[in-house]
């Protein structure tokens, strides 16, 4: 989708759809006001018959308006106007573009609600753009008919007031737009069922993203290369296997040669079946998900890349199945991990940190300024956090208070949870350093306390991802998330965001 923000008179613009903002009570925004003027009323007209109330998300199409060069006017419920904000807005546009994505118009011109002394207009354009991407993207690689639905919205165009507006409305369709080029990347590639995203496909996939990309190196580490370097704990994971594991390397080099990197570690676990611990039936098939982690280090590469930003960026992604097998882990089997630290594997299916211990270890030969990894680790982050924000938890105070910061202006929230020392004795192990599991308490912050003992030497944080990753049930599908969040937080390490 392209997104750019516009100057002019709203009723004088060529347009497919014009969207227009209404609060409760029949008010609308300046810009809203003078198109109503120029357009005989028409608008305030509507609303006094007293159908269309403007709860938020309420949508009513016009066709054909008065005195006007656009083909349809969308009304659209912004809510009350009292505590406005660009999540509002965000929320409140989803359905409309659901709407349009269903209707003929190949674009749109989207009133911006806000007064011209507002500061909002980046975070208006950025809401809007993740709104308009999220209501467009289906999945259908792997539908036999590619083309039954209408999709015809190419164009989401911004109305501004003033030149000041309109920077920072295409600075926040820039930004967006990238964002939903690497969210689209990362719920593509997590859609994909086990049998077709493997270790392999997703090692590809990075490769096919460096093509032809200056700024952007990839590396695949095979099993005997990472047997070479000692990585026993990620190697046992893959045993049980017959799809050989793999550790991509995608290195951006946007900054200055001799800036220290920020790394991104996801855990990139194609389907996690659980192991000889096997899992029950139910919903196993979500566990096709259990790479998203390493879809969302991509995906945040991939706007990296589109944005061009001027920062140097590791993405590190150790890939394998967990299936059981005869050669799989068993319950008791200890491994020597990369650090030499060994580990009793008491439960086979917290797969995850063994994978992700060895890559975390390997990150440290990049001599990295912060390393975040990106995992859906836990069930208990689920009960704990749900769906809303993920689950964070880190060694330094000042990088998990820029990830907090980074989350909660674009909407991708992180809640954070406790390192306490005391928490670490929940893994102690009668015949190994550590056990893999930490009991029945507290299992999304024991499962970041094994994670805590492979990251000593950087500033680290963990994200857990298992709540937020993808939705369940009739929608079913990946969120693409934390990319959001991710690319917010590098923008932010690039002074770019506002
Ligand atoms: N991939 C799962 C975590 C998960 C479960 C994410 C359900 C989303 C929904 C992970 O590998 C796992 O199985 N974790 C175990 C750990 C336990 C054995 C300590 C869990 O959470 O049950
Ligand atoms: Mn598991
Ligand atoms: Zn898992």
């Amino acid at each position: 989708m392209d997104y750019s923000c516009k100057l002019g008179a709203a009723n004088k613009l060529k347009t497919a759809c014009l969207v227009v903002g209404v609060f409760k009570n029949n008010r609308l925004s300046p810009l809203g006001s003078s198109l109503d003027e120029a357009t005989a009323g028409q608008i305030q007209g509507i609303l006094k018959r007293q159908d269309f109330a403007a709860d938020l998300g309420q949508t009513l199409m016009l066709y054909e308006p008065r005195d006007c060069a656009a083909v349809r006017i969308l009304l659209v419920g912004l809510g009350e106007e009292k505590g406005f904000t660009p999540r509002q807005f965000g929320l409140a546009l989803l359905p409309a573009f659901q709407l349009l994505d269903k209707s003929a118009a190949a674009d749109c011109l989207v009133l911006l609600p806000n007064r011209q002394e507002d500061e909002d207009t980046y975070r208006l354009v950025r809401e809007a753009v993740s709104a308009a991407e999220s209501a467009v993207y289906r999945f259908q690689q792997c539908k036999s008919e590619k083309t039954p639905e209408k999709h015809p919205l190419k164009r989401v165009h911004f109305l501004a007031q003033s030149r000041a507006q309109q920077n920072a409305g295409n600075r926040a369709a820039t930004h967006g737009r990238a964002i939903g080029v690497g969210s689209a990347l990362a719920k593509e590639l997590a859609n994909l069922p086990g049998n077709i995203c493997t270790p392999t496909y997703l090692a590809e996939q990075a490769q096919a993203l460096a093509r032809g990309k200056r700024k952007l190196k990839v590396r695949v580490l095979s099993e005997a290369q990472m047997d070479k370097l000692g990585m026993g704990a990620l190697l046992s994971v893959s045993r049980g296997s017959r799809q050989p594991a793999k550790l991509i390397i995608l290195e951006y080099k946007g900054g200055k040669p001799e800036s220290k990197p920020v790394a991104l570690v996801g855990k990139g676990l194609t389907f996690d079946a659980g192991g000889i611990s096997i899992k029950s039936a139910a919903n196993m098939d979500e566990m096709k998900y259990d790479m998203c982690g390493g879809a969302s280090v991509l995906g945040t590469l991939a706007a990296c890349v589109e944005l061009d930003l001027p920062i140097n960026v590791v993405g590190i992604v150790p890939s394998s199945e967990n299936l059981p097998d005869g050669d799989a882990n068993k319950p008791g089997d200890i491994v020597t991990s990369m650090s030499g630290q060994t580990i009793e594997i008491l439960n086979t299916d917290a797969e995850g940190r063994l994978i992700l211990c060895d890559a975390l270890t390997y990150t440290e030969r990049f001599k990295p300024a912060a390393v975040i990894d990106i995992a859906t680790l836990t069930g208990a982050c689920v009960v704990a956090l749900g769906d809303q924000a993920s689950g964070l938890m880190a060694n330094d105070d000042k990088l998990a208070d820029e990830l907090l910061e980074a989350g909660t202006d674009c909407g991708d929230r992180t809640w954070r949870l406790p390192l306490f020392e005391e928490y670490q004795r929940q893994l102690d192990s009668n015949f190994a350093d550590m056990a893999n599991v930490g009991g029945r308490g507290a299992g999304a912050i024991t499962a970041a306390c094994f994670l805590s003992r492979y990251t000593k030497s950087f500033k680290w944080a963990h994200l857990d991802i298992a709540g937020t990753a993808w939705v369940s049930g009739n929608n079913k599908g990946a969120t693409g998330r934390p990319v959001p969040l991710l690319t917010e937080f590098l923008l932010r390490r690039c002074n770019a965001s506002m």
